[in-house]
């Protein structure tokens, strides 16, 4: 890969430790895809927040770059393992929190904005069409991809990092038009109409083409938070970082001509796979984080009621800042269902305390039985929040 002068120096260590290895990272990225140079970005969003997942051996690599790395765009952070000011109430252990913490701390130092949320793009950090960017976290990168038409490949934690150090990414892969092309058609004949019905075809789609780009038909009317579902299934399941929906992705595609069908059968087949589970005893919302619009429907649902299982409602903490303005978090919390900003169920150390996890989010059940050896359900926004107040699940 060609470097510039300028990027040859960085690499020598004229810039200092942090910067010399990023570009360490980014070269050897730019080799093994055969990139040809390195290329402006805009925004980077970094994944590989919680300590859970890092380790001693993670939380060292921070803060060894944090000694004198600075980020030179505008970067935002994933989710965390324990919402940072309210940890206690979420039952995180001291020991966990002091650990954690040092991991935002040493992000912090190199200018990176502790947003703790998996849609950068409702917290401040919203590139827009055309922009290249460098994300991690699978369901944002489909996101920036597919809704914004922003171009980024499927970024890893490191190399994210290394992205907002140096404001460069490698021009390889979904940064080139000839790679964002649709390879496939996918016609939707079943009838899709909320969050957990997306999140069903999403892991109908990719089962059926894996990391392939479909160009999906039969969508006539879709909001934010299905979109949201949607991106993180089809990663999850399929593994592609790039959709077309027919009317909403504003690149410009040739549309396959091979096509498969995705049925109502399909999508039953889906939810009878993520469910495993019986009664609930924990129910998550929130995966990826909620929008406003959800947070609103999750406190008309509980309003004036009381919930019987632990529940946890996940979002940034820039959407709380408007939920508390309008009185959802405090409608929420009058029923004992819990706000938990800048975490979620996957990346919070829940192993152990909970059996069966009720959630409307087909990568929330993925990572609540990979990560947290959960049994799982799937359902509507309306069943999870039924569950919560019954303690018995009556959805699928
Ligand atoms: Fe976000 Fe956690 Fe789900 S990072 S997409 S809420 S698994």
């Amino acid at each position: 890969m060609y470097l510039s002068k300028e990027q040859e120096k960085i690499l020598n260590g004229d810039r200092g430790h942090a910067a010399k290895k990023s570009m360490e990272i980014l070269t050897a990225l730019g080799d093994i895809y055969g990139a040809d140079r390195l290329i402006p970005i805009t925004s980077v969003q970094v994944a590989g927040v919680s300590y859970h997942n890092l380790g001693d051996a993670g939380l060292e690599f921070l803060e060894e770059m944090a000694r004198d790395g600075k980020a030179v765009v505008k970067t935002t952070l994933n989710p965390a393992g324990m919402d940072l000011e309210d940890w206690e109430g979420l039952g995180i252990d001291a020991e966990f929190a002091k650990k954690q913490i040092r991991v935002v701390q040493a992000f912090v130092k190199m200018g990176i904005s502790p947003a703790l949320t998996c849609t950068p793009y409702l917290a401040g950090n919203d590139p827009k069409f055309g922009e290249h960017i460098a994300w991690s976290e699978s369901s944002a990168v489909v996101y920036a991809n597919s809704i914004i038409g922003a171009y980024t490949n499927r970024e890893g934690g490191p190399s994210a990092l290394s992205s907002a150090l140096l404001g460069l990414t490698p021009n390889y892969g979904l940064h080139l038009e000839e790679n964002r092309q649709a390879t496939r058609k996918v016609k939707a004949s079943a009838t899709i109409s909320s969050i957990s019905e997306f999140g069903a075809l999403g892991y109908a789609i990719g089962k059926a083409i894996g990391s392939e780009i479909p160009y999906i038909t039969g969508i006539h009317e879709v909001r934010l938070s299905e979109l949201k579902s949607l991106c993180a299934s089809i990663a999850t399941f399929g593994g592609t970082a790039m959709f077309h929906i027919e009317g909403v992705t504003p690149n410009k595609t040739t549309v396959p001509n091979e096509e498969i069908e995705i049925t109502q059968k399909d999508i039953e087949n889906a939810f009878a796979s993520l469910t495993d589970g019986k009664d609930p005893d924990f129910i998550s919302l929130g995966c990826p984080h909620c929008s406003i619009e959800e947070v609103e429907k999750i406190a008309s649902l509980l309003s004036g009621k009381k919930v019987k299982v632990e529940t946890w409602i996940t979002l940034s903490r820039a959407v709380k800042g408007q939920a508390d303005r309008l009185g959802y978090t405090k409608a929420i919390r009058a029923s004992g269902a819990k706000i938990a900003c800048d975490t979620c169920l996957a990346v919070a150390p829940l192993t152990g305390r909970f059996r069966c996890l009720a959630t409307n989010s087909a990568k929330g059940c993925y990572y609540g039985r990979g990560n947290n050896k959960f049994k799982t359900l799937i359902g509507s926004t309306e069943e999870c929040m039924s569950a919560a107040v019954t303690g018995k699940w009556k959805g699928g």
